[in-house]
This record gives C-alpha cells, structure tokens and sequence, in this order.
C-alpha cells in the first residue's frame, strides 16, 4: 500500500517566535509536490521541523507518516522510517569520505545482517554516479568540502537515488544550478518517481518546474500554505509574482501587522 505523508497544522517556534502558523499538506507516495513563496515565509522551517532540527520548536500540530507521529521520533529514526532531506545549504563534513558517509547511512537503515556488502555497494553507486554525470573522484572527497554550490545539490541527488526512501523533502535544489546540472538533477528526481516515491520540491522558480511535472503546487505565505493548484499555479507565480495573491486572499505585509 502506497505511504502517506500528513502534516496537520504544524505550527513551529524559533526562539520564541512563530514561524509557521499552522501548515496542513498531505503527499502521497508517487505524487510529487511543489512549495512556491517569497523568502523568509517559513518554506526551510517545514523541512527543518520535519526532520528534527533542535533550533525548531514545534508549538502544535503534527507529522504522520502512515500514521505515526515523526515529531516523536529520534532524528536517526525519521530517516530510518523513510525520510530524506536535501537542505537548501548541505554540510560539509571533514574527514568522512562521500562514500563512506553514503555506505554507512544506507547501512543505517537497515536491519542487522541486511547490511549492504562492498561490492555491490560500489557498483550501484558507480552507477548512480555516471547515470548523475559525477565524476568518480567526488566518490572519496570529504562529503560536500570544497564542492561548488552545484557540485553539492547533484551531490544530493545521488544520496537520494542510494538511500531511496519513502518520501524527500528537497529545498532549493535547483538554486545555483548550471542549464546542464539543471537538467542532470531533474533526471534524478525523474528516475526516482514512481508508486514508491513521494516528494516535496522547495523552489523558487517554475524553471524546474519545466523538466519535472508537479502533481500540486503550493503557495506559502507567512507561515502557512495558502492557496494549492497544478501546474498552472506555479506558471502564473513566474509571470506575475505573489502580489495577486496577497490581494486575492487579503494578506498584510507582515510589517503592517
Ligand atoms: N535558526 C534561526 N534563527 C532565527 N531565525 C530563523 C532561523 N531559521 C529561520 N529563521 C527565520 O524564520 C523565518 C523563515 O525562514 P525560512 O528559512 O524558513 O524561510 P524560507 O521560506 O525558506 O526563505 P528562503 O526562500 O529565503 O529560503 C525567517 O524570518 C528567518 O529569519
Ligand atoms: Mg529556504
């Protein structure tokens, strides 16, 4: 049976703050979702909040993933349930190498004696690596050190396509990308879809949009998703910004509160 994802008015604190003030978004597995919004309207916060980020306080609401309550799990146990998370500014890790971090995450998520052997690890991710155009080299440099903005996003994608979980939330993967890695990471998200797979793309710009067809697109403003639609949606957020929408729905800068 396909997984389901449910975020039901999540409301999230950062320092005492209100950032999001009761997001409601449900994915299905084999749908993919787009969230569209002007900076600094809360769309990191969800991905942060989602996968356990100790600065984000969630204040209400909840997070389900068949079912059950990932707010109340370790952070290890949310990946190991399924989840994957590209951040919009991936971390550099000193002293692990790509392959080891990605050999031992994959191993985290599996059960003892189900471990994934050398060999066949390599192989897949020899493979995943040219499917992704990378070149073999970034398989044993320290994880994201010294990789260029667009080297880390198609970094991101091949730990998606190795770790192959149930459901990726990807913020701004596209930005800082190259016409040719723009292409290369959309292949990735492509190959990846499919009844097993459900995701949330993070994006500013419908230009993405063009090589990866969302099922539904999604506005946030201040803290909250405000209005959803097709691909239309996004079209129309590229040709005329968020003005229309603030005036369709009535929505106040936030400094005129
Ligand atoms: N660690 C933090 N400490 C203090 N404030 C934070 C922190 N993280 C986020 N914020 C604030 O929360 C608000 C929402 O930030 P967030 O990063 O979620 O926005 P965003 O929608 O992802 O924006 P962008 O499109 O620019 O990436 C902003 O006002 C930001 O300054
Ligand atoms: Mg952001």
């Amino acid at each position: 049976m396909a997984s389901v994802l449910e975020i039901k008015d999540l409301h999230v604190s950062i320092e005492g703050k209100e950032i999001l003030k009761g997001v409601n978004l449900t994915i299905k597995q084999g749908e993919i979702h787009a969230i569209m919004g002007p900076n600094g309207t809360g769309k990191s916060t969800l991905s942060s909040a989602i996968m356990g980020h100790p600065k984000y306080e969630v204040t209400q609401g909840e997070v389900l993933l068949d079912g059950e309550n990932v707010l109340e799990m370790e952070v290890d146990e949310r990946a190991q349930a399924g989840l994957f998370l590209a951040m919009q500014y991936p971390s550099e890790i000193s002293g692990v190498t790509n392959a080891d971090f990605l050999r031992s995450a994959i191993n985290s998520r599996r059960e003892e004696g189900q471990e994934i052997n050398l060999m066949q690890f390599i192989k897949k991710m020899d493979k995943q690596m040219d499917f992704l155009e990378m070149d073999p080299d970034m398989a044993t440099r320290y994880l994201n050190e010294g990789f260029s903005g667009g080297e880390k996003k198609r970094n991101e994608i091949l730990q998606l396509m190795m770790l192959e979980p149930k459901f990726a939330i990807l913020d701004e993967i596209d930005s800082g990308l190259d016409i040719d890695a723009l292409k290369v990471v959309s292949k990735g998200i492509n190959e990846m879809r499919g009844e097993n797979f459900g995701c949330l793309i993070i994006t500013h710009y419908q230009r993405l949009l063009n090589y990866i067809t969302p099922d539904h697109v999604h506005v946030m403003m201040q803290g909250r998703v405000v209005k959803s639609g097709g691909e239309e949606l996004a079209q129309r957020l590229e040709a005329e910004g968020y003005d229309w929408i603030k005036q369709e729905l009535d929505i106040q800068d936030e400094a005129a509160e």
